[in-house]
């Protein structure tokens, strides 16, 4: 037997139509599960399914609006069957900045996709899991939950909620057969990141600071993923495992 199969179980990876998502859906699919991605267009979609190939489906939704949450779950459900595993991958970081600059808007944006869209599919799919009394969910956390990063303080209060948000769940679903962990990647090369890698002075920082010496790929955060979703962390829930090359070992 291996517990790490995925065979028979429907997924789904918000913000999967590139970087981290993308490679988490490839991963769900080669352990065996059926996997439905999303992104916030129909164009962004279509090119993640592209590169996933054929069996891989895709629906636009916004992490951050109720309607699009609702209208995710349905399509998911009838086109899948009911889901099993759900990724919390989609995030955003647009902009460093000090918080006392930081504009109400600019504050929100970040809280309403990092933090309130990982509560309304968390609740959307996690209702279905609870009736059905079995699933999985991962969120995509960050470093930023667990140390203060300079002029990131809406990403890092987001991403930190999350956490407080999965072990508040794991209370609450645990003893109903849903599990809830998170996934704290450090410095992953993707578009995410892409002004930093560029920056000689930045990434050299972030590479003397990370005991690996190296950004990560995004597909060395697939494999966290399959095994907290798959039976293999059949007793875990409230976790969070960091994939950062020794990032908060240090
Ligand atoms: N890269 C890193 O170093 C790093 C480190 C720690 C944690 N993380 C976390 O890992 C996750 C993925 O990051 P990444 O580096 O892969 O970022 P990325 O390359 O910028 O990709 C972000 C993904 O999220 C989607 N997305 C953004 N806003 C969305 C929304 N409102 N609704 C639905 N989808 C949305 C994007 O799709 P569309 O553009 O098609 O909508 C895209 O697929 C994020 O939660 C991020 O915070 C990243």
């Amino acid at each position: 037997m291996n517990v790490f199969d995925l065979t028979g179980r429907n997924a789904v990876v918000t913000g999967a139509s590139r970087g981290i998502g993308l490679a988490i859906a490839r991963g769900l699919m080669v352990a065996g599960a059926r996997v439905m991605i999303t992104g916030r267009t129909e164009e962004s979609v279509a090119k993640g399914i592209a590169d996933l190939g054929s069996g891989a489906l895709g629906h636009a939704a916004d992490v951050s609006r109720e309607s699009d949450v609702a209208r995710l779950a349905a399509e998911a459900e009838a086109a899948m069957g009911p889901v099993d595993i759900l990724v919390n991958n989609a995030g955003v970081n647009p902009h460093y900045k000090r918080t006392e600059d930081t504009a109400l808007e600019e504050w929100e944006a970040i809280l309403d996709v990092n933090l309130t869209g990982v509560f309304l599919c968390t609740r959307a799919f996690g209702r279905g899991m609870l009736a059905r009394g079995r699933g999985s969910i991962v969120n995509i956390t960050s470093i930023a939950a667990h140390a203060g990063l300079a002029r990131t303080g809406a990403y890092c209060a987001a991403k930190a909620g999350v956490e407080a948000l999965s072990r508040s769940l794991a209370m609450d679903w645990a003893g109903q057969g849903v599990r809830v962990n998170n996934v704290a990647p450090g410095y992953v090369a993707t578009d995410l990141t892409a002004g930093l890698s560029a920056n000689d002075t930045l990434r050299g920082r972030i590479e003397t600071r990370t005991p690996a010496g190296r950004l990560a790929e995004a597909d060395e955060m697939a494999g966290a993923v399959i095994f907290l979703a798959s039976d293999a962390a059949s007793y875990v829930t409230g976790a969070t495992l960091a994939a950062d090359g020794g990032w908060t070992a240090t």
